[in-house]
């Protein structure tokens, strides 16, 4: 009896576990790529906890979380359900988790721009032009945040 106890304690241990685990908030990236690193100390350092995959299909991923191809970026992080592309400051995935708009499904700042303003690509003084999109379920791009 005590051992058939204890294995249902057990077998609740380890399914609470794997609940908890597919919960987790997950960026994926290609190994090389350092800007993508800098992009997650500063998520870590605006209290993001984000488990790192570098052994991922960067397109499957992209294409099967619903990012329009055409606006992907480096590395693609998945935060409580939405895709979080590129270098999205952190402000904005924060705004995005505390205002949960209608219909939309990510952010994404597409190609790589470079500028002090952007986190994860400041190698250089100069602040960048650029805008962070919101994408809904239909594949359709808004404007979420503008930087200059
Ligand atoms: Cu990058
Ligand atoms: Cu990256």
């Amino acid at each position: 009896m005590k051992k058939y106890s204890l294995l249902i304690i057990l077998v609740f241990i380890f399914s609470c576990k794997e609940s908890v685990d597919k919960k987790k908030d997950i960026v994926y990236l290609s190994p090389d790529c350092g800007c993508c690193h800098d992009w997650i100390s500063h998520m870590e350092s605006n209290d993001f906890v984000l488990e790192k995959n570098m052994d991922a299909n960067m397109y499957d991923i992209k294409i099967n979380a619903g990012l329009p191809i055409d606006l992907a970026s480096c590395h693609t992080a998945l935060i409580k359900g939405y895709f979080i592309e590129g270098h999205v400051p952190a402000q904005d995935v924060k705004r995005l988790l505390k205002e949960a708009p209608d219909g939309i499904i990510g952010l994404t700042v597409p190609g790589m721009p470079a500028g002090i303003n952007v986190p994860g690509m400041e190698v250089n003084n100069e602040k960048a032009n650029f805008d962070v999109f919101a994408i809904d379920s239909n594949g359709k791009s808004s404007v979420w945040a503008h930087y200059e």
